[in-house]
């Protein structure tokens, strides 16, 4: 293995140890990418949480430095009280090729009174279209909840605190999110024209500014990429993530809570799936859907 190599492999090697601290400073891993000035940093603890704020002259948001390849990436939100109609408060994460992967998670706002949707989200190969939506089953304005992506090599796991509410697992012979690390974004944006009851309620700036507050900011056992162009390593990266705990054993397919979690999530709080909205897809639903919930 060439000088190259060996240096590559210390940086993924240190990155996937390295990434277990907990809850760590905002700046260690990110930076506000648009609308600076609505990214404000409150005390007392300057750095631990982030409040991004949208006016009527902008939102706001902010980015990774790095791109991570599988891993556990897991974020608190506090999302705005009172009229957030039109609003979109977002976790998510995205490559940057161009047949780009993401997850998403997607907040939309409701007039006063009116319970959030929690909108998720998957791109493979750059194609979307898969939205599920579902009632939370406390108000995400009240207090910090954890959101978080669970990826490795065989399902994608989207949890609320500790609850699964979707999987998307890599089936063979259909597109998967693999072999593109990607970044981790949080974000605050005017979604009036589709967010709110199909785009009925809009934003009222009379409200403004709209704020969301993330804290504990978590990467765990995952891959930080430096050069997500060269193949050796993310190679290296792949092969870390298949010996880390999230790359192998009960991790690997959903254990019975989590097989649980999801029964209850689709009886109780689904209020659209993708998967079941036969119009949209001329009648055929997309077919990974057959193993969308257990
Ligand atoms: C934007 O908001 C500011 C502060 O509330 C206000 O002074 C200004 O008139 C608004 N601009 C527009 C175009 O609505
Ligand atoms: C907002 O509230 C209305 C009325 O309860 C509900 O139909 C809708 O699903 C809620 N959420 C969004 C994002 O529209
Ligand atoms: C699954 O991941 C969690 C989080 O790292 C870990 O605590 C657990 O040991 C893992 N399970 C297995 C069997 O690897």
């Amino acid at each position: 293995m060439g000088k190259t190599n060996s240096a590559l492999l210390v940086v993924c090697f240190s990155a996937l140890f390295i990434s277990a601290a907990q809850a760590s400073w905002f700046w260690n891993d990110f930076y506000a990418f648009f609308g600076q000035n609505n990214v404000k940093f409150p005390g007392p603890k300057v750095g631990r949480t982030v409040v991004l704020s949208m006016t009527n002259q902008t939102g706001s948001g902010f980015r990774s430095y790095s791109p991570y390849l599988f891993g556990r990436f897991s974020i608190k939100i506090k999302t705005m009280k009172g009229y957030s109609a039109g609003t979109v408060t977002a976790f998510h994460m995205a490559s940057n090729s161009k047949n780009w992967c993401e997850l998403d998670y997607e907040f939309l706002g409701n007039v006063t009174g009116q319970p959030y949707n929690l909108q998720t989200n998957i791109f493979v190969e750059g194609i979307g279209n898969r939205e599920q939506r579902i009632n939370l089953w406390f108000d995400p304005s009240a207090a910090y909840h954890e959101y978080t992506f669970l990826w490795n090599q065989k399902q994608v796991l989207f949890l609320v605190d500790t609850i699964v509410i979707r999987v998307f697992k890599n089936q063979q012979g259909l597109p998967y999110l693999d072999y593109q690390p990607m970044f981790v974004y949080g974000s605050e944006w005017n979604g009036d024209d589709w967010a709110t009851r199909g785009g009925l309620d809009k934003i009222n700036w009379a409200y403004a500014p709209f704020e969301a507050s993330f804290t504990a900011f978590n990467i765990h056992n995952s891959c930080k990429v430096k050069n997500p162009l060269s193949l050796n390593q993310l190679h290296t990266c792949y092969r870390k993530a298949r010996i880390s705990t999230y790359g192998q054993g009960v991790n690997l397919s959903l254990n019975k809570k989590q097989i649980n979690d999801l029964r209850w999530i689709r009886q109780k709080y689904l209020t659209y799936d993708y998967c079941i909205d036969k119009a949209r897809f001329a009648g055929k639903v997309p077919p990974e859907c057959r193993q969308n919930w257990p």
